[in-house]
């Protein structure tokens, strides 16, 4: 059978499919780690009273509803270019308009459409992983204010444990269709000083990475990077 790529499937449509069956609550935590269990949360954010926030990669919403109605921020609004995940996060999360605002798009568009309207961008293993960090950092710099914020994090190295790269090249990694067909998506799993280097590159200054070690034992113990830039004044 022949592998499809992301242009012509849904490669985001059995994610996240059964928990939605189950947990339509609005979530009780925010975390940055692969495991979701620990570690810092939205604090890392800064005080978002107020503010215009943007999830880059939100998928269902959870982490955008939690800042949406736990925080005062003036607007959340989640960013997501898969038409499942976006159908998903407005059928659970769809009632919390205006405060939460669910956006079809692709994050590179849109942000080139919000010139210096937002305050905070985030994304939680979303698009930054899995967009040219060569198109996505110069157009979130461009989305966001003077003294703007960007803070995402990203897989610190390969889930086989296979180190991160020092280039800037994605790998194929494996996804499946809606009908269930093998298939490959990109993501960029790079070393520390690389997204230092991007993100210098795009314009950001106070670059600071962080690893937040894998609590875990096993195959899918992975650690995490903390990724924090401002856009200058
Ligand atoms: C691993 S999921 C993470 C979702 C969410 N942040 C979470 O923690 O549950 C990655 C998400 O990024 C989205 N994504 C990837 N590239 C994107 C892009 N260029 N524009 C918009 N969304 C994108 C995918 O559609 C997917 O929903």
């Amino acid at each position: 059978m022949g592998r499809v790529t992301s242009r012509t499937a849904d490669l985001w449509h059995h994610y996240g499919r059964a928990r939605a069956c189950t947990d339509r609550e609005v979530p009780g935590t925010f975390h940055w780690t692969w495991s979701q269990d620990i570690g810092p949360g939205p604090e890392v954010l800064g005080d978002l009273t107020g503010t215009r926030v943007g999830d880059l990669g939100a998928g269902a919403a959870r982490h955008a509803v939690y800042l949406a109605t736990r925080h005062q921020p003036a607007r959340v609004v989640a960013v997501d270019a898969s038409p499942a995940q976006h159908a998903m996060a407005t059928d659970l999360y769809g009632h919390l308009a205006p405060r939460l605002r669910i956006v079809h798009a692709d994050v590179v568009s849109h942000l080139h459409a919000t010139h210096s309207e937002y305050d905070v961008l985030y994304s939680v293993f979303g698009a930054v992983d899995f967009t040219d960090p060569g198109r996505l950092l110069p157009a979130a710099a461009a989305a966001l204010r003077p003294g703007g914020r960007l803070v995402f994090s990203t897989l610190a190295h390969y889930l086989s444990g296979a180190a991160a790269r020092t280039d800037v090249v994605p790998s194929d990694i494996r996804a499946k269709t809606p009908s269930g067909e093998e298939a490959t998506m990109r993501r960029w799993v790079l070393q520390e000083d690389v997204w230092t280097k991007l993100l210098d590159a795009a314009g950001f200054t106070a670059i600071e990475v962080n690893v937040l070690p894998a609590t875990g034992e096993g195959p899918r113990s992975v650690d995490t990077l903390l990724v924090r830039a401002r856009f200058p004044k």
